[in-house]
């Protein structure tokens, strides 16, 4: 297993060039499903989850291949199993999104169950509960999701009990190939999924309301193949920002549409931050030693996201007084809480609601990753430590973020990774 060993103490002054979304990258890709059609993405990020839905895709009977270093063709004319298997789905939740692509161009899908995670129980209510207003019958068997519906889905009014990405992402898939229209409110609004309703209406599809919490989509026959250029990814943007604001420095971020990342700058500029907006990027600048300790709360975009709270809260943990950070997403997302600490944060948890007291100094330890958003957190926090840090099994950054390492030492930061490690 590889680590990654920081030295820190360095500002950061550079630019950054951000990846293309894997949370935009990995619905879209499910979406090709629904068409015999070629589909070419391009800005697609080279990530160990893309290369897994790749493997859940071909074991459908996609082709896909890399025609250009972050260019992806994908065809599923010839779709020769309905079933997601268990050693695939256990290694990515997303996978659940083959779901509605499957359920609604074939009438029928098998799909294991995903599973909770280090993050919470992660459940799957809504997606089940989606697809059942379409009219598709649904029964659990030896953990897998087996739906079925006779003849094409029906389009169907529904109303999500909770606001969720995943099962939003699901129910769009659905009702695109479904008879008649759908309405689906208390939907998510994030950026991603109006990236994939907007590659979603370029193959054909008919969806309104997009970026907005109600949805109306009238159900077609066929969907058409596209090429398609994914967004930025605003949580590997935001990561950045959070450790600019830490070490200090000047950083230039382009690759993404200030748009979908201004509710994380806003926030981080309530910690004195200051930042410039260009046409087509925009830069943040940021002394250290003069981090302000603010208070936040994760929320549905618009809100700050839950994906940023880890790198947040390091960012607090050098703030100028006390803040609380509240996760109201997912159960259990603080598992980079004892690591920090252990890094000389003050940090203490209550329920979900986490109190940070501003310490003046972090120190270097070796420190373990947990999951994807806590692992870039310590990466972050060893960049603002006096002595060196190493971060152990870093597979779960490469889930993430394309990258990392060559994007901070870019900046000047003193990071390297070492390559088979040991555990
Ligand atoms: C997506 O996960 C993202 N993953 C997550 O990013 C992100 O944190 C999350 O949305 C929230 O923004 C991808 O896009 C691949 P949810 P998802 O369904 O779809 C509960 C990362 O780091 N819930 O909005 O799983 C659920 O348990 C990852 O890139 C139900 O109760 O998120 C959770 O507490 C981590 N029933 C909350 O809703 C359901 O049917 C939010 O889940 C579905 C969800």
């Amino acid at each position: 297993m590889d680590s990654i060993i920081v030295n820190g103490g360095n500002k950061l002054y550079g630019n950054i060039i951000v990846s293309g979304a894997k949370n935009a990258a990995l619905p879209i890709m499910a979406a090709s499903l629904l068409t015999c059609d070629k589909v070419i993405l391009q800005n697609v990020p080279r990530l160990v989850d893309i290369e897994t839905m790749k493997e859940l895709l071909n074991n459908h009977g996609t082709f896909s291949r890399w025609i250009g270093e972050n260019k992806l063709e994908i065809c599923s004319e010839n779709i020769t199993s309905k079933i997601a298997p268990y050693d695939i789905v256990k290694k990515m939740r997303a996978s659940i999104w083959v779901l509605g692509p499957l359920l609604t161009r074939f009438g029928y899908a098998e799909i294991s169950m995903p599973g909770g995670c280090a993050i919470g129980a992660r459940m799957v209510d809504q997606h089940i509960e989606v697809m059942k207003a379409l009219g598709a019958k649904i029964s659990m068997q030896k953990g897998y999701i087996i739906a079925k519906s006779e003849g094409r889905l029906r389009g169907a009014h529904f109303n999500f009990a909770k606001i969720s990405v995943g099962a939003t992402i699901n129910g769009i898939l659905a009702a695109t190939l479904s008879d008649g229209q759908t309405m689906l409110s208390n939907c998510a609004s994030e950026p991603e999924i109006v990236d994939l309703c907007n590659m979603l209406n370029k193959m054909g599809a008919k969806i309104s309301g997009i970026g907005t919490q109600k949805l109306t989509i009238e159900g077609c026959k066929e969907l058409h193949g596209t090429t398609h250029t994914l967004i930025g990814d605003r949580i590997e943007a935001g990561t950045y920002l959070c450790a600019v604001g830490l070490v200090g420095g000047e950083i230039t971020v382009s690759g993404i549409n200030y748009n979908i990342i201004e509710n994380t700058v806003l926030q981080l500029a309530k910690t004195g931050m200051s930042f410039k907006v260009n046409d087509d990027n925009f830069s943040i600048i940021a002394k250290a030693n003069t981090i302000k300790s603010v208070d936040m709360q994760t929320e549905v975009y618009p809100g700050f996201a839950t994906d940023l709270q880890a790198q947040y809260m390091t960012l607090m943990t050098l703030g100028n007084n006390t803040s609380v950070v509240a996760e109201n997403i997912f159960e259990n997302r603080f598992m980079h809480v004892p690591e920090l600490c252990r890094m000389g944060a003050n940090i203490s948890i209550d329920g979900h609601t986490a109190i940070i007291r501003g310490v003046n100094e972090l120190n270097g330890a070796e420190v373990m990753a947990s999951d994807l958003r806590a692992s870039v957190s310590l990466i972050i926090a060893g960049l603002a430590a006096k002595t060196q840090t190493k971060v152990r099994r870093v597979y779960h950054l490469d889930r993430g973020y394309e990258n990392l390492e060559k994007k901070l030492q870019n900046c000047g930061a003193d990071v390297h990774r070492i390559h088979g490690d040991s555990v």
